[in-house]
């Protein structure tokens, strides 16, 4: 039912934890299941030099998780904007229907702390406009 990358990213999730002077930090919920994700991101010159996260949920939201920030790390602000649930499934070589909805915290926990970071340096992100 899950892909090896899915089991391995479950099993040895990358960048766990917290950035203490994170300049982004999101919080979001998933309504189906009650799962949470909170995404700490240190950015510098418009590029994300760090990521991390905590996730209090199932196994594909933490796999979700380590994936989506291992894409967004090293990135601009503009790349990490693409960083969809369905390139997070993807990379992770897919995750079973039902659990697609996990992907979406990753996604939403990018684009939440993203939100984060724009209110706090009073700066507009494309495609946040309808992010709140
Ligand atoms: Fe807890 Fe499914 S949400 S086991
Ligand atoms: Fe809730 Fe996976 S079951 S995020």
């Amino acid at each position: 039912m899950y892909s090896e990358k899915v089991m391995e990213h479950f099993r040895n999730p990358r960048n766990v934890g917290e950035i203490e002077d994170a300049d982004g930090v999101g919080v979001v919920g998933n309504p189906k299941c009650g799962d949470i994700m909170k995404m700490y991101l240190k950015i510098e010159d418009g590029i994300i030099v760090d990521a991390k996260f905590k996730t209090f949920g199932c196994g594909s939201a933490i796999a979700s998780s380590s994936m989506a920030t291992e894409m967004i790390k090293g990135k601009t602000i503009e790349e990490a904007m693409k960083v969809t649930n369905k390139a997070v499934a993807e990379a992770l070589d897919g995750l079973p229907p039902i659990k697609m909805h996990c992907s979406v915290l990753a996604e939403q926990a990018i684009k939440a702390a993203l939100l984060d970071y724009a209110k706090k340096n009073n700066i507009e992100i494309d495609g946040l406009e309808d992010f709140d």
